[in-house]
């Protein structure tokens, strides 16, 4: 087993460096390049990241390792290649495909992910999940971004690739992403050896809120402090970089990132009509509840005076109403 994993580490990298030097010195990767200029990544980003491109060829990949000497079977199981049903042969896995390294901890390629030039789908495709590669255990960039995330004690969580790319030229070096899966208590666990606080940077669409909503429980259960970054609807960190720079977005959504409880107000906001009277007091009743389980006294009151003042009812009485959703959770 040891010795299959060595053998494919050995493979991607040997892939790795195959797709980065097709990029960089084919023509059939001028469009690719193209689509890579036009996003804002020049020359020492692509290095950095390791960047690659795979040819819309079938058997680019497939010719290269056989050459090596790589038996087709072991590079399947690998997800370098893929099995045709029909005949039995193995192919490119990644066809015309933007790619993208995959580090274990330790540093290892274990694994690409692949974007089309243009729309399509899907947009990403990821390797399997293979004996190097299980997605609810890694972490993309973990392996570089460690050392930052040690000394801040902090990390900071993007949904997609690009994104931490963008923020990493930005001068966030403690960013990593998950595979484009839900956060796991395993990611959890393992950032949890390096950090105390995390601030989700997640897309400002609903699906990217719904997920930092959906994850903060499970990191505060891990030990987390959470802060949260709430982009602009339609908005994810890679292109309110792009529209408005590295300074405020910065200054906006890591240093401006909002507390857990801060974030779930916002969330709760959305779901209520705070024109209608109804609807307020449904909210005030909902945020209270979502207070009353901070168990810092202080911050407690803090947030209940600003949630008295915006609604023009009395400090004690949401007190009164958060002591009593307290002793009914106890
Ligand atoms: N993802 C995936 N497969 C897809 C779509 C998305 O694995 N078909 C994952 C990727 O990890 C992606 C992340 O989910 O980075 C977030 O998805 P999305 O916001 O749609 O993509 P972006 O990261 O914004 O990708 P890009 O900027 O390249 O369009
Ligand atoms: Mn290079
Ligand atoms: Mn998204
Ligand atoms: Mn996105
Ligand atoms: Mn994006």
């Amino acid at each position: 087993f040891q010795k299959e994993k060595k053998v494919l580490h050995e493979a991607h990298e040997y892939s790795s460096k195959l797709y980065h030097y097709l990029l960089l010195n084919t023509e059939a990767a001028k469009t690719a390049k193209e689509y890579l200029t036009g996003r804002g990544f020049n020359d020492a980003l692509i290095e950095e990241f390791g960047l690659g491109y795979a040819p819309a060829r079938w058997d680019t990949l497939t010719l290269a390792l056989e050459r090596k000497g790589y038996s087709p079977e072991e590079m399947e199981a690998g997800g370098l290649l893929s099995r045709r049903q029909e005949t039995g042969g193995y192919v490119d896995r990644f066809r015309d495909r933007i790619m993208f390294p995959i580090h274990d901890a330790s540093g290892n390629i274990i694994a690409f992910a692949g974007r089309l030039l243009s729309d399509g789908q899907p947009k990403y495709l990821n390797s399997p999940e293979t004996p190097l590669f299980n997605k609810s255990k890694t972490l993309y960039r973990l392996h570089e971004a460690r050392s930052a995330i040690r000394r801040a004690r902090q990390v900071v969580l993007f949904e997609g690739y690009v994104d931490v790319i963008k923020a990493w030229s930005a001068g966030v070096h403690n960013g990593v992403a998950t595979m484009g899966t839900a956060l796991t208590g395993e990611h959890a666990a393992l950032l949890k050896r390096f950090a105390d606080e995390v601030i989700l940077c997640y897309d400002g669409d609903n699906a990217g809120q719904a997920a930092a909503h959906k994850s903060i429980p499970l990191l505060e259960e891990a030990g987390f402090r959470v802060r949260v970054s709430v982009l602009p609807n339609r908005m994810d960190p890679d292109e309110y970089i792009s529209a408005h720079g590295s300074e405020p977005f910065v200054r906006e959504f890591i240093e401006g990132a909002v507390s857990a409880v801060k974030f779930q107000l916002i969330y709760l906001r959305k779901s209520h009509i705070l024109l209608e009277e109804d609807g307020r007091i449904r909210y005030l009743r909902d945020a209270v509840r979502i207070v009353a389980r901070r168990d810092s006294p202080t911050e407690r009151e803090l947030l209940l005076k600003e949630l008295a003042q915006e609604f023009g009812v009395s400090l004690d009485t949401l007190k009164q109403e958060s002591l009593e959703y307290r002793q009914q959770e106890k």
